[in-house]
């Protein structure tokens, strides 16, 4: 008996022997179609490629696509568990023509896998085709031999297959397989075709048209095929099964639940069982697509779902949380065939326990509630909304679980009661932010958010998505459209564009649709929960409602990546050198590189640089995976998680750790473990490089280190080395020698300098010898000694002023020298004479004419300038004046 592995890839094998490229699952967050909450058929990633906007390298394709229908338009969670065929998670195996074979090629691969590959006789097979179908139905009977009666004609919607009010669509044709008359049931189109003996495995669809609203159905421009077949229900016929949930695919998890609980599972609460395989598996792909629960849009349908699940387990006896549990059962089963399973079991197990863990603090207590208000109501009288809204809001029971816990007694809830509530409870929040200062200049920001929701950050899985405009602000105004020229602020029901926070800048990139073309060039965080993407429009008009492809400009992004992985590591690697008083203050995390300010009082000397800037290189070339988690902060602070920065799941964070503490024995100790909401490379060794460009001081005890990684290290290395380059031809020697020559160098030159230095005072006193001294007068009674010189720097004059205050004997100095039109000027005392005039004093005269502002030194010396050089005589004249002043007195 084949498995479900075994039979999911003998499908793939048989279309790719018949020449159709085997493509990966898309995601079950469906970047191209801000239409659906999840991906709930193979077509879903192909829808543009059937509308010819889109190109691939293949016009025939085959998958086995990972599928959630809950909370969307195929919505199947309240069915779950109770019967045979309804899941939120399956795989939907399909092959694809996009405008390669139509109906016959489709109808005779189909045939002939079905019969002739999986072996099932004719008389067990039924078909159904769209009543006006007359081409697919004489091809059935051409291509299969069915006689007539087993191809049904059927005129409702069940055979025109459509994804979703807008998007490809058209007829189809369904494979039907007979159960046999043990199961209670009509063939297809009979009155007692909803029994459960007639069993469809496959759709074919003829993809002709495309509906772009409601009444506006056009031709596709080539006709197309999608069809798609239930992984579980082929397993339960090639299984000799009759319900999925008896196939290895479901039943590995029911033992597995089983096991754990010791309740049987095939007793009377066989259904928790199923309920908990199902809901482990929807709960787990979601959060390895990057879903994580929330209290709002794709992240509440998961937590439905996960509490659904928790709820039953519950009901089996789990006092402990389980569905964490049952993970690996599930890994070792499907992670061979989708690997990012394997890749986010820790966050998936963590993520889960978390919400089980919190989530039976409150079960408990809102069952007694439950409880006494139905027994307070007595008769059959549905629940009351008001005790619906209380078990929602204050014992987190979605509405579908306590429609659940009812279902089991045959009773209901007041939903329309339970919505009343709801809306009451939300005017009152409302009334609550618009009046409180801070956040009224910020109105139109909480308005959105209130109205729209909170924008779904997709960027951790994706570069690219499609989004719906919710709202335009120009001005600060919210506006319905923006034109070609203008810039606006758009807010989109979901987006990969990071909004800078956590000090990692915000995503630049573009938005598109046919005839519209934005610049995005930053995007910011407001009202807490939108992402505001500040835009030009360069082309056409953007509107409310619009459908935008949206890309990130990703070569950016991956620097930012690189960068703010590294931030961590840095982090890491400086509490580590310097010890644990290093806490992150701030740091900036752009596209070209980082800056990283931290707590610490000195400057890093080269020797701490060094050890740093190795070890972060040294986590980076080990080349570690990067693992999210998601975690209470108290937890996660116990992990050793280091500074709260980022972003916040209600009371959950994530956390990151990377590297491997490279000192710990068993080397399974992560080397930076911190609370991050910001995105992050796959692994250390993304990062490519890394180095510091500088340090510096920001505050007092804060130092910052700017550094570069990837790219921008290269071009800096590439930089420097350029530098050394010219240096060491211009010395003519090998990089090594080099410092020592520049020492030599600066050794000599400051020699020369002292000899210049020196020469220049000897010219400027007559060329040396006695005698030299310049014709000093008597001012009242003071030696008075004068020298006006031409471009001797004002540094040189000191030694002159000294040697003719040597040779004059008792005295005053005074020097003036012009250069460049500026005047320098000296004056000196000679020792004797201080009491009486003071240098300082005297400069400050000279210096008034020379247009200077004062002057200083001490009473035996003092300097000044000017910028009057022509006033040079008039200077010493100052100064004469002022000497005869003081000497008299
Ligand atoms: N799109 C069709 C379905 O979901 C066939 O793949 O049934």
């Amino acid at each position: 008996m084949a498995s479900g592995n075994e039979i999911r890839k003998a499908f793939l094998d048989y279309f790719a022997r018949h020449q159709h490229t085997i493509v990966p699952s898309s995601p079950l967050v469906p970047a191209n179609d801000p239409t659906l909450l999840f991906t709930n058929a193979g077509m879903v990633q192909f829808k543009n490629v059937f509308t010819g906007m889109e190109k691939r390298p293949y016009t025939q394709a085959t998958t086995s696509q990972k599928c959630v229908r809950a909370g969307g338009k195929h919505n199947d969670l309240d069915n779950v568990g109770y019967t045979a065929r309804h899941h939120t998670f399956f795989e939907m195996l399909g092959n694809f023509s996009f405008g390669d074979y139509f109906k016959e090629r489709a109808i005779e691969l189909a045939w002939n896998l079905v019969h002739k590959e999986f072996g099932l006789s004719k008389d067990r097979l039924w078909v159904t085709v769209y009543h006006e179908d007359e081409e697919a139905l004489a091809l059935w009977k051409q291509i299969a031999g069915l006689p007539e009666d087993r191809i049904v004609k059927i005129a409702t919607s069940d055979n025109f297959w459509a994804m979703g009010d807008t998007g490809p669509c058209g007829p189809c044709s369904e494979i039907f397989f007979d159960h046999g008359p043990k199961i209670a049931g009509g063939p297809p189109g009979s009155p007692d075709a909803d029994g459960d003996r007639y069993i469809e495995i496959w759709n074919l669809v003829f993809m002709q048209y495309e509906q772009r609203g409601p009444g506006d159905r056009v031709p596709l421009p080539r006709p197309s095929i999608d069809t798609g077949m239930g992984l579980e229900r082929i397993a339960a016929v090639l299984q000799g099964r009759h319900d999925n949930y008896d196939t290895d695919l479901l039943r590995k998890l029911i033992e597995a639940s089983a096991q754990a609980t010791g309740v049987d599972p095939d007793g009377p609460q066989a259904v928790s069982h199923r309920v908990i395989a199902d809901h482990l598996r929807a709960s787990s792909f979601l959060i390895a697509d990057g879903v994580l629960p929330s209290n709002e849009g794709r992240g509440y349908v998961l937590r439905r779902i996960m509490r659904r699940g928790m709820r039953h387990a519950h009901m089996l006896g789990a006092r402990e949380p389980l569905m964490h549990r049952l993970v690996p059962a599930l890994t070792e089963m499907m992670g061979p065939t989708y690997q990012e399973l394997v890749r986010a079991e820790p966050l998936i197990r963590q993520t889960l326990e978390l919400e089980e863990t919190r989530f039976k603090e409150t079960l408990e207590r809102g069952l007694k509630l439950l409880d006494e208000e139905m027994g307070r109501i007595g008769t059959d009288a549905p629940l009351p909304g008001e005790v619906a809204f209380k078990l929602y809001d204050t014992f987190g029971f979605p509405i579908d679980l306590t429609q659940d816990v009812l279902r089991g007694r045959g009773r209901t809830v007041d939903t329309a009661g339970f919505e009343a509530a709801m809306q009451r409870q939300k005017a009152e929040a409302r009334k609550a932010w618009a009046g409180s200062g801070e956040q009224a200049t910020e109105a139109v920001w909480f308005e959105i958010r209130e109205e729209a929701g909170a924008t779904e950050f997709l960027g951790y899985e994706t570069d690219t998505a499609e989004g719906r405009v919710v709202a335009i602000v120009k001005g600060g105004q919210r506006v319905d459209e923006a034109k070609a020229g203008e810039d606006a602020l758009i807010v989109l029901g979901q987006t990969p564009f990071y909004a800078e926070s956590g000090g990692q800048t915000g995503d630049a990139g573009t938005m598109s649709a046919p005839g519209v073309k934005v610049t995005v060039s930053d995007a910011q965080k407001k009202a807490g929960e939108l992402h505001v993407h500040v835009s030009h429009i360069d082309q056409g008009t953007v509107r409310v409602g619009d459908a935008l492809a949206l890309a990130i400009d990703p070569a950016r992004r991956d620097c930012i990546r690189a960068n703010h992985s590294a931030t961590h590591l840095l982090h890491a690697a400086l509490r580590r050198r310097l010890g644990g008083h290093v806490t992150q203050k701030g740091s900036l995390v752009g596209a070209d590189g980082f800056r990283f300010d931290f707590s610490h009082p000195t400057p890093l000397s080269d020797a701490d640089l060094r050890t740093v800037v190795d070890e972060v290189n040294a986590q980076v070339r080990i080349n570690t995976p990067v693992e999210t988690r998601l975690m209470t902060p108290e937890k996660a602070i116990e992990a050793g998680a280091m500074a709260l920065f980022g972003e916040k799941y209600g009371d959950e964070v994530r956390v990151l750790a990377m590297g491997r503490d490279l000192t710990d024995d068993g080397g399974a100790k992560p080397y930076s473990v911190e609370l991050c909401g910001g995105t992050h490379v796959r692994r250390t060794g993304d990062i490519g490089a890394f180095t510091v460009l500088g340090q510096s001081a920001v505050a007092a005890g804060v130092r910052r280190i700017e550094a570069a990684t990837g790219a921008g290290a290269l071009q800096h290395f590439a930089r420097e080395h350029e530098v050394l380059q010219q240096i060491t031809r211009s010395f003519n020697a090998p990089a090594e020698e080099v410092p020592g020559r520049i020492a030599a160098l600066l050794d000599e030159r400051r020699k020369l300098e002292r000899e210049v230095s020196e020469l220049r005072v000897k010219l400027a006193t007559g060329g040396g010898g006695g005698g030299a001294a310049p014709a000093a007068r008597e001012v009242n009674g003071v030696r008075f000694a004068t020298r006006k010189l031409d471009g001797v720097p004002a540094k040189d004059l000191r030694g002159l002023a000294d040697a003719v205050k040597g040779e004059i004997g008792s005295g005053v100095v005074a020097i003036v020298s012009v250069s460049e039109g500026k005047a320098a000027l000296v004056v000196a005392v000679s020792d004797d004479l201080t009491g009486k005039v003071s240098a300082v004093d005297l400069v400050r005269a000279g210096s008034a004419a020379l247009g200077g502002k004062g002057g200083g030194g001490r009473p035996d010396f003092a300097q000044a300038g000017g910028p009057d050089g022509d006033k040079a005589e008039e200077a010493l004249a100052a100064i004469e004046q002022a000497i005869g002043q003081r000497a008299a007195a």
